[in-house]
């Protein structure tokens, strides 16, 4: 099939490549004439690992064009997916200009009968206002199809070249078989139901996984005063089939483009039709708190804060992406310095967008773990890449100024910390 893809974010980025990648002739659009430029080299402006190679090979086989041509790449195409961003607005709730601007330049462009399907998350109803926006610009026929996506960041090949489930919303069902035949390449586990419950299926996972870790940290919280062990209540909750044990690793709470801004969306799009949503409100707060629990365990081990210097392992909001759009990182760095502490600060590729957000004469931007660890007062790990499982902790102990570790991912076993040396705290475990 001919697909244009508006859009060149993670969500539009990764489907275009896939979809090509399974024998699709798709062009991926974006107004950023710089990012298509990159684009156009294999080189991608977002960090995903394997996306420039899978660029390459598409680019080479035919198969996928980039290009700031919106109105040519629309006319080329048989379906133009939605996939720019809907940011929030100060007040929570989703920003939709750009996609209420996408859709107008689609519909002022159409050439011919189009199918038109939104991949960006938007609030229950919004496709229906994607409609009218394009029948403002068009007087020829097309049809409108939600197909919300689940990739995660850091692992949004795998999840789109092999997702659980997709799911398609649509109000013609004469565009199921289109609609299924697109999708299957890809898993035959294809749920088609309405449009307006596919977007609220975005939004409900989305609030339902941070529930897990809002849920799991503050059973967390409760170990460490019972005496018990958050990993292992984990694994013990997670063998029932029911729960499930992905989403309850316990931690310094979720952070990225995706959580914080759907589960604030979420309770906005209740709040609209005078519903409190109180379960997701308490979510959020127990997330934001969350963050804080670092700053404590440093006060407590250090006395106070002012003047000592605090080695952090990982700015990102998760491994594997230099994202760091709402990552605790900003707000733990940002509580240190105003306390009075120099921060160190290493992570194997966030630095840039890090050094683009925050600057301060108590930051040190280090080269390595070892170097952010040297002579501090103690280490705080963020965010759990492979890169800090591997140090050797008995030498973190060595070079350190105070032997304090706080491992706000619980990514070190209690066997590795013994004989190590180190003064060791971890989140909703005994130390
Ligand atoms: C999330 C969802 O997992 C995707 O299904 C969804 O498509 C995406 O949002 C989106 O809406 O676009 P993502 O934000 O990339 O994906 O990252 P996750 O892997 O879900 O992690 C989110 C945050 O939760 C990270 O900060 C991570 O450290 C934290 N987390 C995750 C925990 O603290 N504990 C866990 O057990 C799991």
């Amino acid at each position: 099939m001919k697909l244009a893809v508006i859009g060149t974010g993670y969500v539009g980025l990764v489907s275009g490549v896939c979809f090509a990648q399974k024998g699709n002739e798709v062009i991926c659009v974006d107004l950023e004439q710089h990012k298509i430029d990159m684009l156009n080299r294999a080189e991608s402006p977002i960090y995903e690992p394997g996306i420039e190679e899978l660029i390459a090979l598409n680019l080479e086989a035919g198969r996928l064009e980039f290009t700031s041509d919106l109105a040519d790449a629309v006319r080329r195409s048989d379906i133009v997916i939605l996939a720019v961003g809907t940011p929030s607005l100060a007040n929570g709730e989703a920003n939709l200009s750009y996609i209420e601007q996408a859709a107008a330049d689609v519909g002022k462009a159409m050439n011919g009968y189009k199918i038109i399907m939104t991949k960006s998350t938007v609030p229950v109803g919004t496709n229906e206002k994607i409609k009218d926006v394009l029948a403002r610009h068009t007087s020829l026929s097309f049809d409108i199809v939600s197909a919300p996506e689940f990739l995660r960041e850091g692992s949004a090949i795998n999840d789109t070249l092999h997702p659980d489930r997709i799911i398609i919303g649509l109000d013609n069902t004469g565009l199921r078989e289109t609609m299924v035949t697109l999708h299957q390449v890809f898993t035959d586990k294809i749920y088609v139901t309405d449009i307006r419950s596919a977007e609220m299926i975005k939004y409900a996972s989305n609030a339902f996984l941070a529930t897990k870790i809002s849920f799991i940290n503050e059973i967390a919280n409760i170990c460490e005063k019972v005496g018990a062990d958050v990993t292992c209540v984990a694994d013990g909750m997670g063998m029932d089939k029911r729960i499930g044990s992905s989403f309850l690793q316990a931690g310094i709470g979720y952070g990225g483009s995706c959580f914080p801004k759907d589960t604030n969306a979420l309770i906005q799009i209740a709040g609209n039709v005078d519903y409190e949503f109180k379960l997701l409100k308490s979510v959020v707060e127990v997330n934001t708190d969350q963050r804080f629990m670092i700053v404590s365990k440093l006060r407590e081990s250090l006395g106070q804060l002012n003047g000592v210097s605090i080695g952090i392992w990982g700015l990102a909001f998760k491994p594997n992406t230099d994202d760091i759009r709402e990552a605790p990182a900003l707000e733990i760095v940002e509580t240190l310095i105003q306390a009075g502490a120099i921060v160190k600060l290493y992570d194997p590729i966030a630095m840039d967008k890090f050094k683009e957000r925050v600057d301060h004469p108590n930051i040190m931007w280090c080269s390595s773990p070892q170097q952010a660890a040297e002579g501090s007062d103690a280490v705080c790990l963020l965010t759990d890449w492979e890169e800090f499982k591997k140090v050797d902790l008995v030498q973190l102990a060595s070079i350190l100024h105070k032997p304090v570790l706080i491992d706000g991912r619980n990514v070190f076993a209690e066997e590795q910390i013994q004989g190590s040396g180190l003064e060791y705290y971890s989140v909703g475990r005994p130390r």
